[in-house]
């Protein structure tokens, strides 16, 4: 069985990622993909805080716990799915700093991404392509774009084209066929810390 996360990658109060994350699972588990398990996790249940800032004493078991909580979560997957929307032409903090947090957990794991924003999110995946070169995710070529002009009313009710299926289903099945390729890769432990 493979096991897929789809990543919430937006904590903003209002965030547009929870109906884009609702329709990429509701999506996903329609295609009823033989031995697929998709998932989603939620950046906003682990509170993580900045990586490496101080914590006050009173927060500081709480913290340990959501850091742990994330790493063994996104430990336990094959593949991802990034649910990313673009903030000044680029991936969001709260991603981004979720993410410095891992490196062993994701290392030889594929990941696709699903975008938003007023050029579907591209220039947030050109920069997530970045940062999974350095933490050794495997990035499929095919990612979903939605537009914030046309795939949502007031940009902020989500109202996708059909065609987006299309490209759903190509980055769908090229991150399953790498997630279960990979798992060789991995019991070869090729990760570099
Ligand atoms: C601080 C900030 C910067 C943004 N910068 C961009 C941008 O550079 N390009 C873009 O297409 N959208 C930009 N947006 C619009 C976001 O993509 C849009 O608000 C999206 O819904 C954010 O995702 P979320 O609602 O899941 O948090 C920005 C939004 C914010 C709040």
């Amino acid at each position: 069985m493979l096991k897929i996360g789809i990543v919430l990658g937006s904590v903003r109060q209002g965030r547009n990622a929870e109906a884009v994350a609702n329709w990429t699972l509701d999506f996903a588990n329609k295609r009823n993909d033989a031995d697929v398990a998709y998932e989603l996790v939620d950046l906003a249940d682990y509170n993580l805080p900045l990586l490496g800032a101080a914590v006050p004493e009173a927060g500081q078991a709480e913290a340990e716990a959501a850091i742990k909580g994330w790493s063994e979560k996104m430990a336990s997957f094959d593949g991802y799915i990034f649910i990313a929307p673009e903030y000044n032409h680029s991936v969001g903090g709260a991603l981004k700093n979720a993410l410095d947090y891992l490196k062993p957990e994701v290392a030889n794991k594929a990941a696709g991404m699903v975008g938003y924003g007023s050029l579907g999110g591209t220039r947030a995946h050109e920069n997530l392509r970045l940062i999974f070169g350095e933490l050794q995710v495997a990035d499929v070529q095919t990612a979903v774009t939605f537009s914030l002009m046309t795939d949502f009313v007031n940009m902020s009710e989500f109202n996708p084209a059909d065609y987006h299926g299309a490209n759903a289903n190509t980055m769908l099945d090229q991150v399953i066929a790498w997630s279960g390729v990979l798992q060789t890769v991995r019991e070869k432990n090729l990760v570099n810390a």
